[in-house]
């Protein structure tokens, strides 16, 4: 009996102790957090060969055999929002040491208002990379708008033809991300595919269409709608614009979003949904005032616990792509932040490999538009050491 006392006793000491020294490491793996640029390339420069004017909306993926994926609209005719289209992509099988040349995968032809980029969604299971944009979102002398899919099952090698989802969604104005959309990894709704992006009147705000058959049938899920809904904004409504869904280790989802008139604060609006993605709570949106945006499209990732962002932190202009990173879900920002590019920048987007070689848990890859004279001159890919170097 006495013995038995002592030996749990002892067994509970242990346990105490093993704890103590977990929650140590985790701490002090945290605490090494010092992003370093340890590489950086040019992947596109506009008014170069031929057939592109200006390459603008970077978006970059992993892939689940460990590749990389960059993607651009190739604006054909001028830098506008509007006008016809490529989809460039350039893919890198060495963690971004090299880059196959430009494939431009779709061609929209010479449409008045084509193609806009876009998510991209990897089903880790399927081994498969969606690419999902929108055809005539702005309805520029063209009607209706449609969102579209296409899917590579071989590593990004070969893409489907695309596929119209509006036929299952309807043919409301939806601009996915830019960014890359979530497959859950933990309940609730493990496996589903989130795709979050914004619309535009009739019809404006932040949307997800959600997926959970690995990419064949899509429904329309969460809104965050503006006010005063699909009705002309002013300076200062509320408008929620591009978006970049991130999943946290509990299993909720939390979408940083451009808050596009500056409702409220020249900041990051932040809101997030407990129910894979069903639902976006207005209770739970949150100005995130240490997050100072000209109200730009931003990156955002979640790694073995830390959450990053990107974004040009200055409250006027599209300048200064800054990095910061939290060890508490977003809640606060750590005091060193690291400045990528002081110039002129503008949208970004963030992966990390997610494989079993140890190197994979060093690094994240940033992509973003940099300039000298103006942030659309080139799309810029920067592989970010987070230890230091060490
Ligand atoms: C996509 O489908 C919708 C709904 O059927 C249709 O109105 C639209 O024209 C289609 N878009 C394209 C590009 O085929
Ligand atoms: C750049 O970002 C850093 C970090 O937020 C900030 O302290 C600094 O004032 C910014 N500089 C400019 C010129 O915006």
């Amino acid at each position: 009996m006495l013995r038995s006392v002592a030996v749990t006793r002892l067994i509970t000491q242990l346990g105490f102790f093993v704890c103590v020294v977990l929650v140590m490491s985790t701490h002090a793996v945290a605490g090494q957090i010092n992003p370093l640029i340890y590489d950086e390339q040019l992947l596109w420069v506009g008014r170069g060969a031929g057939q592109v004017n200006t390459y603008r909306i970077p978006v970059l993926t992993f892939t689940a055999r460990g590749s990389l994926l960059a993607f651009a609209e190739a604006r054909k005719q001028s830098s506008s929002d509007i006008g016809a289209k490529f989809i460039a992509m350039r893919r890198s099988t060495d963690r971004g040491a090299t880059w196959s040349p430009t494939s431009f995968i779709v061609d929209d032809g010479s449409l008045a208002d084509g193609l806009n980029l876009g998510s991209v969604v990897v089903d880790e299971e399927k081994k498969s990379v969606m690419l999902i944009y929108s055809l005539c979102f702005h309805r520029y002398h063209c009607s209706p708008s449609s969102t579209m899919l296409i899917e590579s099952l071989d590593d990004g090698l070969s893409w489907s033809a695309p596929r119209n989802l509006s036929v299952q969604l309807g043919v409301k104005s939806f601009a996915p991300g830019p960014g890359f959309g979530i497959q859950k990894r933990y309940p609730p709704a493990k496996g589903r595919l989130v795709v979050c992006g914004h619309g535009s009147i009739p019809g404006d705000g932040v949307f997800c269409i959600l997926s959970d058959d690995h990419g064949s049938s899509w429904h329309y899920g969460a809104a965050l709608k503006s006010i005063p809904y699909n009705q002309p904004k002013k300076s200062l409504d509320f408008n929620p614009d591009e978006s970049q869904p991130v999943e946290l280790q509990d299993g909720s989802i939390v979408i940083n979003v451009r808050n596009n008139n500056n409702y409220h604060c020249r900041c990051r609006l932040v809101v997030r949904s407990f129910d894979g993605g069903e639902s976006l709570p207005v209770e739970e949106l949150v100005f995130d005032q240490e997050l100072v945006d000209p109200a730009v499209a931003a990156g955002a990732l979640q790694k073995e616990g830390v959450l990053y962002f990107t974004n040009p932190a200055n409250s006027q202009q599209r300048i200064n792509l800054t990095l910061r990173w939290s060890l508490t879900d977003g809640r606060s920002w750590e005091k060193e932040a690291v400045q990528i590019w002081a110039g002129p920048s503008g949208y970004s987007s963030m992966t990390s490999l997610k494989t079993d070689y140890p190197e994979d848990k060093k690094y994240i890859y940033v992509i973003y538009e940099k300039g000298h004279k103006n942030y659309c001159e080139t799309i810029s890919f920067a592989k970010i050491h987070l230890f230091g170097g060490q």
